[in-house]
């Protein structure tokens, strides 16, 4: 017998197996509690339970180490590309060059929208932000491709997994052209997964489009950045969504939902607009004081992490990516300078250090996006068109497992408890 741990419970003991992952903490498998001692765990916010079993991505928040299947994040993107990191989630296997070619063939040949889909972006206000026409369209997919929406078909699912990476950038471009009043571009299979999103995104039908390798290289880096991260907020809202046999479709729309808000992938966002507020570097100090009282709801965006109390991997890799675009773009953005002094203000403060706050992946992503020209507005489109291949491993992961149930937390009801209607004449 493995190693158990004991609880107890209004005078009796109990024995709950001990569960040991390949690594990380000890997970205490308490399945059984409720049918034996009648009570239930407390844990809002998931600070301490482990959701779901997964052979997806690691991370040592302690450490700052995110593995992909194994795989350091910062070997991934120095030497992967977004297709290939793909392939590995999706896979479990860094594919060999046929595989690989197979792979990019299949998605390249995915990439078009159903022509009708043009009809549905026009019932939006030309004003929308993106992320809400991202949360419609994404979902409309299942009333457009429902000859993969079968979940129980595994090449169904494959096929709606392929679909959804593939169309993703045709969609977050198309999002962007209808908030400028440019036409769509239609994708060119000639090129690149990124160098194709970047064409449909930035060029127009009257020229030709030069994708700047440069650009193409930082940007398809910032996919694989992006492209998965265990059981954060959104992940565990597709996993919940799909639980219940929702198509995926519907339910990668829900993870979309989910990363829109600023404590989560709408961070890119809120944490250039806060850079900006700043300004310059003789303003930081105010922003860090009231980042640190507590009856000022104002936090560093980009700052801190539910998993890391280390510097996030991704931050690293992204603050040396952003020299790469300047110099490329011959670009200098002085923000740059103002994050740089922030982040070395608030490391070197006791209230930072003590809480363990690190720049996080959304903290110099939005300097390298706003140089390559995107508007604050699509920072959070671009993560959630890299965190698709990520919802989707996750989903199929989950759908493929024999045991998997529907997801039903329980709750600590602290309502009225049982009382008599009273008819309206008598309140
Ligand atoms: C992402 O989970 C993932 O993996 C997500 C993600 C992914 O790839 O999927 O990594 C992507 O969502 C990155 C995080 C983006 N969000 C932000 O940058 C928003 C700013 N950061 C935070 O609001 C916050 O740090 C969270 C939401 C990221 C984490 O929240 P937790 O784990 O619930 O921690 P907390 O809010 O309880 O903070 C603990 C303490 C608090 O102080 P005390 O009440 O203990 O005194 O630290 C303080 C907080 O007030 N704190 C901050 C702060 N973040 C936390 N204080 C100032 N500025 C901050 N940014």
């Amino acid at each position: 017998m493995g190693d158990q741990a004991k609880l107890s419970v209004a005078g009796a003991e109990h024995d709950y197996a001990v569960l040991k992952g390949s690594v990380g903490p000890d997970v205490i498998d308490i399945r059984k509690l409720y049918a034996q001692t009648g009570a239930f765990t407390f844990d809002p916010g998931f600070t301490s339970t482990a959701s779901c079993e997964s052979a997806l991505t690691y991370i040592d928040g302690d450490e700052g180490v995110l593995l992909h299947r194994g795989y350091p994040i910062g070997q991934l993107a120095e030497n992967s590309s977004f297709m290939e990191t793909s392939y590995l989630l999706l896979n479990g296997e860094l594919p060999s060059k046929d595989e690989l070619a197979s792979f990019e063939n299949t998605i390249t040949r995915h990439t078009m929208l159903h022509e009708q889909l043009a009809n549905f972006y026009r019932g939006f206000r030309r004003d929308a932000h993106p992320m809400a026409i991202m949360c419609g369209v994404v979902g409309a997919l299942s009333a457009f491709y429902h000859d993969s929406t079968d979940i129980s078909d595994p090449e169904h699912r494959k096929i709606s997994s392929h679909r959804l990476i593939a169309k993703m950038p045709t969609i977050a471009a198309a999002a962007y052209k209808y908030s400028v009043g440019q036409p769509f571009v239609y994708p060119d299979n000639k090129l690149s997964y990124t160098g194709n999103f970047l064409r449909m995104t930035f060029g127009v039908p009257a020229e030709e489009y030069e994708v700047i390798p440069a650009v193409e290289k930082a940007m398809d880096r910032i996919f694989i950045l992006h492209a998965d991260h265990e059981q954060n907020a959104s992940t565990s809202t597709v996993r919940l969504a799909g639980s219940s046999g929702a198509n995926p479709f519907a339910c990668i729309a829900a993870g979309i939902a989910c990363l829109w808000g600023p404590a989560h992938g709408g961070a890119n966002e809120a944490a250039l607009n806060m850079l900006k507020e700043i300004g310059t570097p003789d303003r930081i100090q105010h922003y860090i004081d009231r980042a640190k009282d507590k009856n000022d709801p104002f936090r560093l965006m980009g700052f801190g992490h539910r998993v890391y109390k280390n510097y996030d991997p991704r931050a690293t890799v992204m603050q040396s990516t952003v020299r790469e675009v300047f110099d490329a773009l011959k670009v200098n953005d002085p923000l740059f300078e103002t994050a740089l002094r922030l982040e070395e203000i608030a490391l070197s403060d006791p209230y930072f250090a003590e809480k363990k706050l690190f720049p996080n992946v959304d903290f110099y992503s939005g300097i390298i996006l706003s140089a390559i020209g995107f508007p604050t507005t699509m920072f959070t489109v671009l993560f959630a068109l890299a965190r698709t291949v990520g919802w989707v491993a996750q989903w199929n992961e989950m759908i493929s497992d024999p045991g998997q149930k529907i997801g039903r937390p329980r709750q600590l009801y602290t309502g009225p408890t049982q009382r008599d209607y009273v008819p309206l004449d008598q309140r």
